[in-house]
């Protein structure tokens, strides 16, 4: 038995739920999620949503200053869809019922981050992916084509060349997931056009910013599946998180920094003006690296973000959840200086897709963090990520839906347990996840090393094999099926960069540290390359 839809999008972040809005006018939609609908990292995202809004900014502004932050590997033509495509994606968001914040002239506000040279962020408060996530739910709520499936995880994608009653002739293409459902049966769901949506894989470290939910899925499956990953290396570190014993991955928006916020020593020292032109509006990959420095230096655990400057009722007002967060946790931003440290971000690289978000497998395609689209290069500019989610979610739509006439003539086996058991060694998935996201933070971080990346690459080899032998011996669960993704991703980033050999954007190596023009390519890795490391 399988259920049968037009399209299937799995995640419900903004750039799936961006997807499935248009879609559904041209057909059924599931949406498939892995915990509550609302739950990814969408949701979490504070800064806001950048597009060119003002008479003295201009689109040839807005994509010199992300290709400046993409280091020379940003693909121009995407730069350039995104950017100009934005304000009318901005508008429909308006449109769809998203309440940004308004200056008392009755315009969209706008704030600035690192990197960019003017202000062209639209934000809502200091929640502007809550907004944006609750408007595009209740709208596909209202959608009778969009139906939403919580608490179902992707397992694997369901291709042609698997099925067992491929046509050895036959082009490959995707048709389906497997999922894991709640009632611990695994389903097959079939569809024309599947989309992968399903976020960044920060869990892989650490230190992350991101949610429980971010754990590479899209990216594994999809590289299980063959199709080409791009660019794993440029993993972003946010410069700021709350370093506080008991703040789980709360993020202290670049937008402090870009409504005047310093960033400190503990001596009082505003030492980013030593850094970069730009001091503390510098784009990330320039603040965390000099975070991470003076870290090193000094010994100390964090540095400072102080605001004390501002006006309080300011402050309360602009940042009012960031604010009552801090104040939770004994800290009064209007009054101390915030306890900050890097912690990982977001995913520059992914499933390679391109202008429309179809992968290099036909009829998959993917949107949002887990997909490159090459928007972001080397290093993604703040705020362009909810952007990217609704300008190639929007696009995706449009060319799925031109593939309606895809045949659904093919029915794949019902998934096969083998000889699994219930595990009585679960004590396996809880220790691996945790050295894996420990080497990761320990030897693929801020600074890489040659040595470093290597002792990673040889312990994620064992960890893998370790995990792939658990995860066909025992019935399948949500954290081995996470357990395998991260582990998966994480290889994926190291042999990526193993393969660049330079410093360029977010990667950086003490070999390497220039730029080199002969690197100056995408890193590109399909199935089978893990396997043989270089
Ligand atoms: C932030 O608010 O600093 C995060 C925005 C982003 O990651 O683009």
């Amino acid at each position: 038995m399988s259920q049968n839809f037009d399209f299937l999008v799995i995640g419900g972040g903004v750039g799936g739920l961006s997807f499935a809005l248009k879609a559904a006018r041209h057909g059924t939609v599931a949406v498939v999620t892995k915990r509550a609908r609302n739950e990814g990292a969408t949701r979490y995202a504070q800064g806001g949503i950048a597009a060119v809004q003002s008479a003295d900014d201009s689109f040839e502004e807005h994509i010199e200053d992300t290709l400046t932050a993409g280091a020379g590997l940003c693909r121009r033509e995407a730069v350039e869809v995104c950017v100009r495509e934005g304000p009318e994606r901005l508008r429909e968001l308006v449109a769809c019922g998203v309440q940004f914040t308004h200056r008392p002239d009755g315009s969209i506000d706008l704030t600035r981050e690192g990197g960019h040279k003017k202000r062209r962020i639209a934000h809502a408060a200091d929640l502007t992916g809550a907004e944006i996530e609750r408007a595009l739910i209740a709208s596909c709520e209202a959608s009778p084509n969009i139906t939403f499936f919580p608490e179902c995880t992707a397992v694997e994608l369901i291709t042609l060349e698997k099925a067992a009653r491929a046509s050895l002739h036959a082009q490959n293409r995707c048709l389906g997931a497997y999922f894991l459902m709640p009632t611990g049966e695994i389903e097959t769901f079939l569809a024309k056009v599947t989309v992968l949506a399903t976020g960044g894989a920060g869990k892989v470290y650490l230190y992350t910013s991101n949610p429980d939910t971010a754990t590479g899925d899209g990216v594994a499956m999809a590289y299980r599946a063959g199709a080409r990953i791009a660019n794993m290396e440029f993993y972003q570190f946010h410069p700021t998180c709350l370093y506080h014993p008991h703040a789980k991955s709360f993020l202290i928006s670049e937008s402090l920094r870009g409504e005047g916020g310093i960033l400190r020593l503990k001596s009082g020292e505003a030492f980013m003006k030593r850094c970069h032109p730009m001091a503390d509006l510098a784009p990330r990959d320039v603040v965390a690296r000099a975070i991470d420095s003076e870290l090193k230096r000094s010994g100390e655990p964090c540095v400072f973000l102080d605001m004390t400057h501002l006006a309080p009722a300011y402050l309360i007002e602009r940042f009012p959840h960031i604010y009552a967060t801090c104040k939770s946790f004994g800290i009064d931003l209007t009054r101390q200086p915030i306890p900050v440290v890097p912690a990982a971000h977001y995913q520059c690289g992914g499933v390679d897709v391109d202008l429309d978000g179809q992968t290099t497998i036909p009829n998959l395609f993917a949107v949002g963090e887990c997909a490159c689209t090459g928007l972001h290069g080397a290093n993604r500019l703040a705020s362009n990520s909810l952007l990217e989610g609704t300008v190639f979610g929007h696009r995706a739509a449009l060319r799925a839906s031109t593939l309606l006439d895809t045949p659904m003539d093919v029915v794949p086996p019902v998934w096969d347990p083998g000889e699994a058991v219930p595990s009585d060694e679960s004590v396996l998935v809880s220790h691996n996840w945790e050295e894996i996201r420990r080497l990761m933070w320990n030897y693929v971080g801020i600074v890489r090393t040659d040595k470093r990346l290597r002792r990673a690459e040889r312990r994620l080899a064992m960890l893998r094999e370790e995990i792939r032998e658990y995860y066909w011996r025992y019935n399948v669960t949500r954290d081995v099926v996470e357990l395998r993704n991260i582990a998966d991703t994480a290889m994926l980033i190291v042999e990526s960069a193993l393969r660049r050999r330079e410093s360029r954007g977010l990667h950086y190596t003490l070999e390497h540290p220039d730029k080199s023009e002969a690197c100056r390519h995408d890193t590109l890795l399909t199935r089978g390359d893990l396997e043989r490391p270089l």
